[in-house]
């Protein structure tokens, strides 16, 4: 009985462990995927959940900074997310 009950605890701990390093591969893998982005994909995906997507020639380059950290906050995109959408649509606006 004695011995059993530890053998249901390495069992258990074994899950654990094979739990938590598939959660951690999978964490990784995620997170290279969102890196993987361009600027392009992060705009078409982000820009249009809460209205139409401005076109790029609307807003100069600068003007462009400014509406990026603005829709930043809005977005919740991260700083690197942000950078990749603005350098986007700066690189088209012209
Ligand atoms: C969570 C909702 C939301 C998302 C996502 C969002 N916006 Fe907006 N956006 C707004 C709202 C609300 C306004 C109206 C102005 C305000 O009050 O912020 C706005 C206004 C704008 C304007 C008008 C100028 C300005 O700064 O007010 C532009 C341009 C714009 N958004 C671009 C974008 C771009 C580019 C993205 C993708 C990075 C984006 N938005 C993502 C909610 C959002």
């Amino acid at each position: 009985m004695k011995k059993y009950s530890i053998n249901k605890k390495i069992t258990i701990i074994t899950i654990c462990v094979i739990a938590f390093s598939g959660l951690f591969l999978f964490s990784c893998k995620e997170s290279q995927k969102v890196a993987a982005k361009g600027g392009t994909q992060l705009w078409a995906e982000n820009c249009q959940r809460c209205h139409n997507t401005p076109s790029p020639n609307t807003f100069s380059d600068e003007d462009w900074k400014t509406v990026g950290m603005h829709m930043q906050t809005r977005a919740l995109l991260t700083n690197t997310e942000r950078d990749k959408i603005v350098e986007f649509l700066q690189n088209i606006n012209h």
